[in-house]
């Protein structure tokens, strides 16, 4: 099988990935703090692993990791029915894995598609049992349909994380620098913090997360995506700040407060590395 055959079955599969994680994190997101939602959103994080093993062979194998959302499965009126269809998402994946362990003949790909398949199919049966769960247990969505300053602001927040999320992964990945790597894969994790902190405020404030996200810097020199990286952290590190300041809620305030923080440091830690490039 050619490369770049390899790389698009690949990337069908990251896409999969990616489509889950936000499905699985809306959901635990909507459900509100409780057992169930730790558990669904340790499988979601168990998905970014897989992701992060995927675009990294693509990488290896002189591809692009893609930054598509595959199909997500978002309907459903109750905890119950959105777990037959995190079942379901499972399903794909699980069929989708099968059929690329079959053509692709790499076998250290073919390996880590079985191991990535493994995990899929201890999830579908996580989300089956939890099927019955959230019908025994009653779970409810506590999301509202509170519209105003407030949840446009958080929404605000949620899309600039999810989007810099994506684009300090996707640097992670392409730049061929090893410590500027690293740093970008660290600080994609504490932006997929804040993403939790402000979705997880916007249901206990009775709105509902939007979880989208705008254009992803696709540069291709380091020096490129840390001067991007730079500006867009002084941009919302602006923006949390003026948020907090007309906020009179004592906890957003601090919830604010503490993300403008983390954005101050990032703004350090990318140019300390665009110093040194
Ligand atoms: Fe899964
Ligand atoms: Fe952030
Ligand atoms: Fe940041």
């Amino acid at each position: 099988m050619e490369k770049s055959d390899i790389i698009a079955l690949l990337n069908q599969d990251l896409e999969g990935e990616h489509a889950a994680i936000i499905q699985y994190l809306t959901h635990a997101y909507a459900m509100g703090e409780g057992e169930m939602a730790c558990e669904i959103e340790a499988i979601a994080r168990e998905e970014m692993r897989h992701l992060d093993w995927l675009a990294e062979t693509i990488v290896d194998l002189g591809g692009v990791p893609s930054l598509q959302r595959g199909e997500m499965r978002m309907t459903g009126q109750s905890v119950a029915e959105w777990m037959k269809n995190d079942v379901l998402q499972e399903d794909d994946g699980i069929k989708l894995y099968k059929e690329h362990i079959d053509v692709i003949d790499d076998p250290k790909i073919k390996r880590l598609l079985k191991r990535i398949l493994s995990d899929e199919e201890s999830h579908r049966g996580d989300f089956d049992h939890f099927v019955e769960k959230a019908g025994r247990e009653g779970l409810k969505d506590l999301r509202g349909n509170r519209s105003d300053g407030v949840t446009r602001m958080l929404n605000w927040g949620i899309e600039h994380e999810y989007t810099v999320i994506l684009q300090y992964i996707f640097q992670s990945y392409m730049t061929k620098d090893e410590e500027a790597s690293k740093e970008l894969e660290d600080q994609a994790i504490n932006e997929m913090q804040h993403l939790g902190w402000l979705a997880e405020e916007m249901v206990g404030a009775s709105g509902t997360p939007r979880i989208e996200h705008t254009d992803v810097d696709q540069s291709t020199e380091t020096a490129d995506m840390l001067r991007a990286d730079i500006k867009i952290e002084r941009e919302v590190a602006d923006a949390y700040d003026k948020a907090a300041g007309e906020t009179d809620d004592p906890g957003l305030k601090e919830l604010l407060i503490r993300i403008r923080d983390h954005e101050i440091y990032h703004i350090d830690v990318f140019s300390d590395l665009l110093e040194k490039d």
